[in-house]
């Protein structure tokens, strides 16, 4: 199964270069939910969020998807995008894609499940998620948090 996560303001906004964490807005209790969804699971995630992360989160295998030779003997690093969603599409574990856009705009397509992080308010960056109404995407469940408001779609 394969599972987007993300957060996103009000506009779709997902990512802001001079920020520190690569974020527009600081939400620990969103990070808090992230943690908690993937712990012990395999994340993957864009050479560019990578970077922005930093370092590999701990507890997770992660798989960093690169076009350009890249080397950390820390995470899994692939060339084909395409080949990871094949593996993981009909198998029983799940693979959490954690963006950045140019990762999520090739998933949405692909993708079971969509986690979507609604951080209130508009808020200052230049990345943006996909609009992803044309994908089928169902809203099944809101969840809400003190900060922010968990999204859950599903799509068959
Ligand atoms: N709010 C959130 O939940 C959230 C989550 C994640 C990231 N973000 C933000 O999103 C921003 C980054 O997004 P981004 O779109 O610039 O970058 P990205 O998707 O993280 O990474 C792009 C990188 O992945 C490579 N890549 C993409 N598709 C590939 C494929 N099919 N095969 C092989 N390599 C592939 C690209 O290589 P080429 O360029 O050479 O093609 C590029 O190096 C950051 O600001 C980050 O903080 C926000």
């Amino acid at each position: 199964m394969i599972s987007i996560i993300v957060a996103t303001d009000e506009n779709l906004l997902i990512g802001q270069k001079d920020s520190k964490t690569g974020l527009p807005w600081n939400v620990p209790e969103d990070l808090k939910h992230f943690k908690a969804t993937t712990l012990n699971q395999t994340i993957l995630m864009g050479l560019t969020t990578y970077k922005a992360i930093g370092r590999p989160l701990p507890n997770r295998h992660t798989i960093v998807v690169a076009d350009v030779p890249f080397e950390d003997e820390r995470v899994e690093v692939r060339d084909s995008l395409t080949d990871v969603l094949n593996e993981y599409k009909n198998s029983d574990q799940t693979l959490y894609i954690c963006g950045g856009a140019s990762i999520y705009r090739q998933c949405l397509g692909v993708a079971d499940e969509l986690l979507l992080s609604r951080i209130p308010g508009t808020h200052t960056g230049e990345t943006y998620f996909p609009d992803f109404s044309v994908y089928g995407y169902q809203l099944v469940e809101t969840k809400p948090f003190e900060t922010f408001t968990l999204e859950i779609y599903r799509r068959s």
